[in-house]
């Protein structure tokens, strides 16, 4: 996608088609007001029919209109204009963009110079407009015999209130579309089968990622340099596996060395069979998308690189398979964590937080400003929240605060559940330090409570994305969150 700004009357404008806002009753916003009257009044004349009103998100497009200089004009319906808030505003976007997506169009001009959404600065609507051009035209591709057209060669352009405005604006549609793609590398990834995208499969993305940007540092620990530091409970996970299991370290000096970075571990479970503890089949197949937060956070780097965030960010990705097998961990097993702990594995099933507590300890050695954990982790999070929003758990509220606000502002929400202290003696093993599980009841508390003990030396929020990561049913497929939550946290950090 090639974006730019095009100064001019929407009428005037040259382009494959030009979009333009009709709110609620077919009233008219300045841009459709021009192009009414310099095409004796083509888009009036249709409000009046009452075919097209403006409802929200409603598309209505015409056919060389005379005295226009585009082939296409597209009505979009804006809704309530006195309520155009961000998710609306998101909502009209998407389909404006799908409407436009489903033509043969190849050059877009979206004439929304005197549209203004609640709360938000004018470069949101630009920013955005690109992130999702980005996003909506996302095909997966990668092992079907017949491509679906690339839609990737569309040029999108926007047009500047004012000459004052080109530089913000010119920013916001970079920043956009970095975001978008690092939504849609993020899914991408996600939506590979298992027996692609294995361990080793992610590391060797991380690091073409690495290769790519002159800022990015990637290495990747083996098993033999995992079991050297001690992570007996990641190991534990990928001991059933023939895979074998990888620690992507992905580095990112965007401020002075002296500046502590934010890290951010990604859960890289590349396909999560239970293990011995082995799961029912139905809808095991989507267990491929265990490792959507390791993707979250390759996709969030991707961003951060093309932004030249002011930040130092690291991920850290634990990737492993859980199989079953006859070498695999078995339930009363008990394994040693990095940080000494040791850990009774009551169920294999429970092998996130497993990858992640050694993961966690190894983020010690950054000395971070904050820690935010990435993971696919629990079926309750699915069941407390469905698919809409980031369950977040957080040891310090300030972290959490800001976190919450910057997914209201970018419309990939959280949502805060209490990681109190009750809840630890759920934990309580017999025979080791701690256990794995904690019973049937308010599990993705107590799989925080788990990852809290290994969280204790710094600042750290965990992201349950069981229900946001990917979606099933005839639209199965990854939705690429929370990068965007992910970078607009980042961006809101000083170096
Ligand atoms: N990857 C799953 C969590 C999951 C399940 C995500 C379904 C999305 C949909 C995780 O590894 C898991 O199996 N968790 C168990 C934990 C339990 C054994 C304590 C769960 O949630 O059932
Ligand atoms: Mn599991
Ligand atoms: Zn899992």
């Amino acid at each position: 996608m090639k974006y730019s700004l095009k100064t001019g009357s929407a009428e005037k404008i040259s382009a494959d088609c030009v979009v333009v806002v009709v709110w609620n009753k077919g009233l008219l916003s300045d841009e459709a007001k021009s192009i009414d009257s310099a095409s004796n009044k083509c888009i009036s004349k249709l409000t009046r029919t009452e075919d097209f009103t403006g409802k929200l998100g409603d598309t209505q497009l015409i056919y060389s209109p005379p005295g226009i200089k585009a082939t296409r004009v597209l009505l979009l319906g804006g809704g309530d204009s006195k309520k155009l808030t961000s998710k609306n505003a998101l909502k009209m976007l998407q389909c404006g963009l799908k409407a436009v997506n489903g033509l043969n169009a190849a050059s877009i001009h979206f004439a929304l110079t005197s549209i203004t959404v609640k709360d938000q600065d004018p470069a949101w609507l630009t920013a955005r407009l690109a992130q999702e051009a980005e996003s909506t035209s996302y095909r997966y591709n990668e092992t079907k015999s017949k491509k679906s057209k690339a839609l990737a060669g569309k040029a999108i352009s926007i047009a500047p209130a004012s000459s004052g405005q080109r530089k913000t604006l010119e920013q916001a549609l970079k920043q956009g579309a970095a975001i978008g793609k690092g939504i849609n590398l993020a899914r991408h990834l996600g939506n590979l089968p298992g027996n692609i995208c294995t361990p080793t499969y992610l590391a060797k993305q991380a690091t073409v990622l690495g290769n790519k940007h002159a800022y990015l540092a990637v290495r990747v620990l083996s098993e033999k340099q995992m079991s050297r530091l001690g992570m007996g409970s990641l190991l534990s996970v990928s001991a059933g596996s023939a895979e074998e299991a990888k620690l992507i370290l992905i580095e990112y000096k965007g401020a002075a060395v002296s500046s502590q970075p934010h890290v951010l571990v990604g859960k890289g479970v590349t396909f999560d069979s239970g293990g011995i503890s082995l799961k029912p089949g139905a809808s095991m197949d989507e267990m491929k998308f265990d490792m959507c937060g390791a993707a979250s956070v390759i996709g969030t780097l991707a961003t951060v690189a093309e932004l030249k965030l002011p930040v130092n960010v690291v991920g850290i990705i634990g990737a492993v398979e859980n199989m079953p097998g006859s070498k695999a961990t078995k339930p009363g097993d008990i394994v040693t964590s990095m940080s000494g702990k040791t850990i009774e594995v009551l169920n294999t099933d429970a092998e996130g937080r497993l990858v992640l507590c050694d993961a966690l300890t190894y983020a010690e050695r950054y000395k971070p400003r904050s820690v935010i954990d990435i993971a696919t982790l629990t079926g309750a999070a699915v069941a407390t929240f469905g698919s809409h929003v980031n369950a977040l758990l957080s040891n310090n509220d300030d972290l959490a605060d800001s976190l919450l606000k910057c997914g209201e502002q970018c419309l990939d929400r959280a949502w805060q559940l209490p990681l109190w202290e009750e809840y630890q003696e759920q934990l309580k093993s017999n025979f080791a330090d701690i256990a794995n599980i904690g019973g049937p009841r308010a599990g993705t508390i107590t799989a925080a409570c788990f990852l809290s003990r290994f969280a204790e030396k710094y600042k750290w929020a965990h992201l349950d994305i069981a229900g946001s990561a990917w979606d099933s049913g005839d639209q199965k497929g990854a939705t690429g969150r929370p990068v965007a939550l992910l970078v607009e946290y980042l961006r809101s950090q000083k170096a």
